[in-house]
């Protein structure tokens, strides 16, 4: 027995907006955005379509790539920093109304940038434990929303989309989810987090602010580069892998730089890892299956391949999985 991704799919918002165009409006250049991040554009939701919208979106068109039905899930979890409400009900239980999930058990789970590989190592547990048969696992971000257009050293950095795998248990056990380590810093968190009003007063009603991105570059840049490169000798040591075995290594799409910084301490060579970040930006806890909708649409992801998914964010949290596809 194990649990496998059966299929995986993405939904991008159609408004591109080019580094060029950000520089008309804010005190910044493609040259430097690019020589810093290896960004080159960003994907923007319209005004009115919400994270769960995007993670809708993705998750009908992995169902249907599945071929199951949505009575047929048991599970819906959506990662995301984003939700479309701050707190409750959670964006997974406004998905699976959306698409009819009648009854199906929905949570989000909030782990920042990781939250994709923290929401597949959960799915992939419940259905081992539950001996369930399919879970829906969505990273969904709206993080245009939350950028503070003020601040170009984070404004530049953002993009908006979805991305959805549907995880089934199936009978063969060579193939799907092998191995998972998670982890977090908590003594980070105030490195990147929403800045919103302190809710310290009961009986008192408090002004409403839009909460916005504040981050630390610096350290996060810091604790990235740390996080890949530890998590990457991690799994190598406890899965008992050789990083020839491995076909791909797909990162969270922060910093292109981050990657180079990484592959360069490992001796990696750079054509190991995906990167797409020059068209999506970071797109937060979807980077991960967006990557890998678009490695599987460019028939780069092939059954029986070993991958690697490394993440890091908010938190702080990190994260990595190893997967037969
Ligand atoms: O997914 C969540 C995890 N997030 C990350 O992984 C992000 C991690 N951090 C980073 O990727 C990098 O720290 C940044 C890309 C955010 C910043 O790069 P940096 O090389 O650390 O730049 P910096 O903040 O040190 O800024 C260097 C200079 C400054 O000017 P001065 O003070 O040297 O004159 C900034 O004001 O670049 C300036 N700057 C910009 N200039 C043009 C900052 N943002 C911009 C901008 N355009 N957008």
């Amino acid at each position: 027995m194990s649990i496998v991704v059966r299929s995986i799919s993405a939904y991008i918002p159609p408004l591109r907006i080019t580094n060029e165009e950000l520089a008309m409006r804010m005190d910044t250049t493609d040259e430097w955005i690019r020589s810093h991040t290896g960004i080159g554009a960003r994907h923007i939701a319209p005004d009115g379509l919400q994270t769960s919208d995007m993670a809708v979106e993705a998750a009908k068109s992995a169902l249907d790539k599945a071929n199951i039905g949505p009575q047929e899930l048991d599970y819906i979890i959506v990662a995301t920093a984003t939700p479309d409400y701050l707190g409750f009900p959670a964006t997974a239980c406004i998905v699976q109304d959306k698409i009819g999930a009648y009854g199906v058990a929905a949570f989000d789970v909030t782990a920042g940038c990781t939250g994709f590989i923290y929401a597949l190592n959960i799915a992939s547990s419940m259905l081992e434990a539950s001996h369930g048969r399919n879970a829906l696992v969505i990273g969904a971000e709206g993080l245009s929303r939350f950028v503070n257009w003020e601040d170009r050293s984070t404004a530049v950095l953002f993009g908006d989309g979805a991305g959805a795998a549907v995880l089934s248990r199936i009978d063969e056990s060579a193939r799907g989810c092998l191995s998972f380590i998670l982890g977090a810093e908590g003594g980070g968190a105030k490195d990147l987090f929403l800045v919103q009003p302190e809710r310290t007063k009961a009986f008192e009603r408090q002004e409403p602010i839009v909460p916005f991105i504040y981050m630390d570059g610096k350290k996060v840049y810091d604790f990235a580069v740390k996080s890949i490169t530890v998590l990457i000798q991690r799994l190598l040591h406890k899965a008992a892998y050789k990083l020839e075995d491995f076909a791909w290594i797909v990162p969270h799409q922060a910093n292109a730089r981050i990657v180079q910084a990484a592959a360069k301490r490992l001796s990696i060579p750079l054509d190991k890892f995906y990167v797409n970040i020059e068209e999506y930006a970071n797109t937060s806890s979807a980077s991960i299956p967006i990557a890998l909708t678009e490695m599987s649409e460019k028939g780069l992801l092939k059954t029986n391949d070993l991958i690697m998914l490394v993440g890091f964010g908010a938190g702080l949290t990190y994260g990595a999985a190893v997967i037969r596809w």
